[in-house]
């Protein structure tokens, strides 16, 4: 039996969310610059928005880039930015052919004019698609994210539209950059790091973490599908006893 065949496919997760981690340190290792961990992370990342497609999972985000990836070095944001345009041009028949929706969520007004434009364009051609949503985390922050909600339930408060007694966590999340999006089931972080680093962090409540030392350019579907695996022999309390959840 192979690892796919073992999943249960009534229980994958709805929406699982990745935090791709160890370019750097994959081309370093190779002697190599740190572009072309980057190129080869992009790989990878076609690999597992296809497997996820077929599962199918139908929520996938990626953290893509940061709010604290603006402070590297100029050439790598340049290079990261290329990276995004070339892929979108690249693979918006992938996205059409498997039926998959692009979305993005983060400051997006601070990407480059290119690889806004580029992303509007592939956003606005896959939007009727629905076999999965791949979200792009771009220039994104969970703290930015949570400030700019604050502020936006803050005015409609000052302009007596709600009152503080209408907040509630619907009222919250419908402010978020992930709206349309359900709430995360599965993180998985590549890399060896045990960290979340500003990403999704009122999605990620409930969430389960899954942690390898794989290096994002080297992560395969088989990972993906080990992840899937060890996630769906997980008991999932939501903060209730085992015995509630199986009398
Ligand atoms: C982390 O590796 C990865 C990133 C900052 C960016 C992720 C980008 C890609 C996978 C490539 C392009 C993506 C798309 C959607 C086209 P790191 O540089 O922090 O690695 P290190 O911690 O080893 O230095």
């Amino acid at each position: 039996m192979t690892l796919e065949e073992k999943i249960d496919k009534n229980r994958l997760p709805k929406h699982l969310a990745v935090i791709m981690d160890g370019n750097g340190r994959w081309a370093k290792k190779k002697g190599l610059f740190r572009s072309k961990g980057h190129e080869n992370g992009s790989k990878a990342v076609r690999e597992i928005v296809e497997a996820c497609a077929k599962l199918p999972v139908p929520y996938l985000t990626l953290y893509a880039f940061s709010t604290e990836n603006w402070n590297r070095p100029k050439l790598e944001v340049e290079t990261l930015m290329k990276l995004l345009v070339s892929s979108l041009k690249k693979e918006i028949d992938t996205l059409l052919d498997n039926d998959i929706r692009l979305n993005a969520i983060g400051s997006l007004d601070s990407l480059p004019k290119k690889a806004h434009s580029e992303l509007m364009y592939v956003m606005e051609r896959t939007k009727d698609n629905s076999q999965m949503t791949l979200t792009l985390a771009l220039s994104y922050g969970s703290r930015e994210e949570i400030t700019k909600t604050i502020k936006e339930i803050s005015l409609k408060v000052k302009n007596n539209l709600i009152s503080p007694s209408d907040i509630d966590e619907t009222m919250i999340n419908n402010h978020l950059y992930t709206r349309d999006l359900p709430d995360v089931d599965l993180l998985i972080r590549t890399s060896g790091e045990h960290r979340i680093s500003n990403f999704l962090l009122w999605q990620i409540a409930y969430a389960e973490l899954y942690f390898t030392e794989t290096l994002w350019p080297d992560f395969r579907k088989e990972h993906l599908f080990e992840a899937i695996l060890n996630y769906q022999n997980r008991e999932r309390r939501f903060g209730k006893t085992s015995e509630q959840l199986y009398p």
